[in-house]
């Protein structure tokens, strides 16, 4: 933290959430919280709340949600001590000299001045475009069919054909060697220094708050490598940032669409698809996954019709489908990525193509289809086996029924038969034949537990924070230490405590959390999931005395794995079969 706690909560209490939302949303009173439309993503029907009562906002849509703070944070796209200055001084609140700690501050100086520096090379990139020496590079950005516009709109630029130009410039400014150095766009060597980007058109990479943090240069033509682009930095860390998404997060589009490069997504954007990013070269990462789950839960991957292309679409998607995204595919044919398509075919085409995205699953089966010679009875059979197996990978039966349907339909393969051929195969592997080939059948399941378990201690969490006379019931039963979830249980222990105290304060507790960005976010979602899972019926009274065995047992058997002495795994023994008959009377 750079202000004391007791300021930042001092900010916090003195800026009513109501009020300071009201300046941006239009909100509405609905019993006890407020409702409006949320500024996070884009929708017709309000699903954004804010509970004065706990200081807090939540979106039921897209799972944005925070206190007063986060909230400046995110509108504003400010850093935590920015939104603390604006909300300090919207509050007529003077602020003490921040308080660093000399580490911290060199590393938030360093931050910074490498940020400075970025931003100065692209603004040195992009005036050199339009000098006659960047001749070259802005007719090749022209001839590739780019608007002024959209140069403009991507700060889009020209790396000189001279070694040094950069570096000479940066060191004009007053820029160190070694901080030079740090920056990866010069290779600094005793012999003397060069710009690693050089004769390229440029490409400045933009994070979601808009600053430089690194660069892509290609060459004008043939030459190797096509794509030079910055290494991996204390700015720049490829796997969790996406090229376009600073703008792709304020489009109105329900889906994002995800392609492989610079140009991919600066065709789309000129051509009015704004809400297309890149994963530029890498491939597509978990972290970026949940970096764009939070603007959206649909997402048509439109990679090159090539071999790698359907080789990265096929990594793509389980790691999308992981955070929950639905995905589609979207056909470039007879074209080779987005940029060609649109020059070709042009944007009415392009949207048809969206319209007929295929569901990432009837892709899969469609790639499995091209390995098989359907001509041949043996291959054929292959196939129908490859098809099976791969319906398995849906655990529910419904949902397995309803493509098994579908691909019956699609390949004209008799549905019943197809149905009776998964089953069999499904029974296969129960009884533990060739177990072994279904892998994955084993930890979906472990994680499932998992999941239920953190969904009990959230559930618990919530109740306690909601009708903190629940506390009575669990006295002697559950501790912050039954918690087994690392951050659920850091928010245990500040919920119990504030209970002895007397008094809970969501907000405040939220506090601790802002600086880890993702762990905010679910704490801030846990202290609003009361709001749609209240305890008011009889069947949820049950659900209580549930969710208090699920997590003691959980933490139980933890604690007996961990045992090491007789009388304490005695003790946990004799504490795991009274939980049995435990049970817990709400009214
Ligand atoms: P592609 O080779 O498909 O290039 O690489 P492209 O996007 O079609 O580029 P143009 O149209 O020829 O200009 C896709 C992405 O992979 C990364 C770049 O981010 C590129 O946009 N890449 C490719 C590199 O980083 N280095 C390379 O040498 C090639
Ligand atoms: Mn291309």
């Amino acid at each position: 933290m750079y202000y004391p706690d007791d300021v930042i909560e001092e900010v916090r209490t003195r800026n009513d959430i109501v009020d300071v939302i009201s300046q941006y949303v239009s909100l509405k009173k609905k019993g006890a919280n407020y409702f409006g439309l949320c500024p996070f993503h884009n929708e017709k029907s309000p699903s954004f709340s804010v509970s004065p009562g706990k200081q807090m906002y939540y979106c039921f849509g897209c799972g944005a949600g925070g206190n007063v703070i986060t909230f400046v944070m995110e509108y504003e796209n400010y850093s935590f001590v920015e939104a603390v200055k604006m909300l300090a001084d919207r509050a007529g609140i003077t602020l003490p000299e921040v308080e660093y700690s000399k580490e911290a501050k060199a590393q938030a100086d360093l931050k910074n001045t490498l940020l400075e520096i970025n931003r100065l090379a692209a603004n040195y990139f992009y005036y050199q475009l339009k000098q006659p020496q960047g001749k070259a590079g802005y007719e090749y950005l022209r001839r590739r069919e780019l608007s002024d516009e959209t140069i403009r709109h991507f700060g889009l630029g020209f790396a000189n054909k001279v070694p040094d130009d950069l570096y000479r410039y940066m060191r004009s400014k007053g820029y160190s060697d070694q901080i030079l150095k740090e920056t990866g766009l010069f290779f600094i060597e005793e012999r003397g220094a060069r710009d690693k980007f050089w004769n390229r058109v440029m490409f400045p990479i933009l994070d979601v708050n808009n600053r430089v943090i690194g660069f892509g240069g290609r060459v004008m033509g043939d030459g190797e490598p096509k794509y030079l682009n910055s290494p991996e930095t204390k700015l720049f860390d490829k796997s969790r940032n996406l090229y376009g998404l600073n703008f792709a997060r304020t489009s109105r589009e329900k889906y994002m669409l995800i392609c492989e490069g610079y140009m991919d997504v600066i065709a789309m954007h000129q051509a009015g698809f704004t809400n297309a990013v890149a994963s530029l070269g890498t491939a597509f990462t978990p972290q970026h996954a949940v970096l764009l789950k939070r603007y959206t839960d649909q997402v048509i991957l439109t990679y090159d019709s090539d071999g790698a292309g359907v080789k990265a679409a096929l990594r793509a998607i389980p790691i999308l489908k992981d955070v929950g995204m639905s995905v589609r595919v979207l056909n470039m044919k007879p074209y080779k990525d987005p940029d060609e398509f649109m020059k070709n075919l042009g944007k009415e085409e392009f949207q048809k193509r969206i319209d007929q995205a295929q569901n990432s699953f009837m892709f899969e089966i469609s790639v499995i289809r091209s390995q098989y010679n359907m001509q041949d009875p043996e291959s054929k059979t292959g196939f129908y086996n490859a098809v099976a197996r791969k319906l398995l990978e849906f655990p529910e039966k419904l949902e397995r029924d309803n493509y098994t349907e579908a691909v019956a339909r699609e390949y004209m393969i008799p549905a019943d038969d197809l149905k009776r051929l998964v089953s069999a195969l499904g029974s296969q592997m129960g009884t533990g034949v060739r177990a072994r080939e279904y892998g994955e059948a084993k930890p979906v399941k472990k994680k499932e537990k998992e999941d239920g378990i953190k969904k009990s201690q959230r559930l618990l969490l919530t109740w306690l924070i909601e009708r903190p006379e629940l506390f009575s019931k669990i006295e002697g039963i559950i501790s912050p230490e039954d918690f087994a979830d690392e951050l659920y249980r850091n928010v245990a222990r500040m919920v119990f405590e504030e209970h002895e105290k007397g008094n809970i304060n969501p907000a405040q507790i939220l506090n601790q959390f802002i600086e880890g960005e993702e762990q905010y976010r679910e704490v801030a979602a846990l202290f609003h999931a009361s709001l749609a899972e209240s305890l008011n019926n009889e069947e949820q009274k049950k659900a209580f005395c549930e969710t208090v065995k699920k997590i003691k047992k959980n933490s139980l058997d933890e604690q007996s794995r961990r045992a090491n002495d007789i009388v304490q795994l005695q003790k946990i023994i004799r504490q795991q079969s009274e939980l049995k008959n435990l049970r817990i009377d709400l009214d």
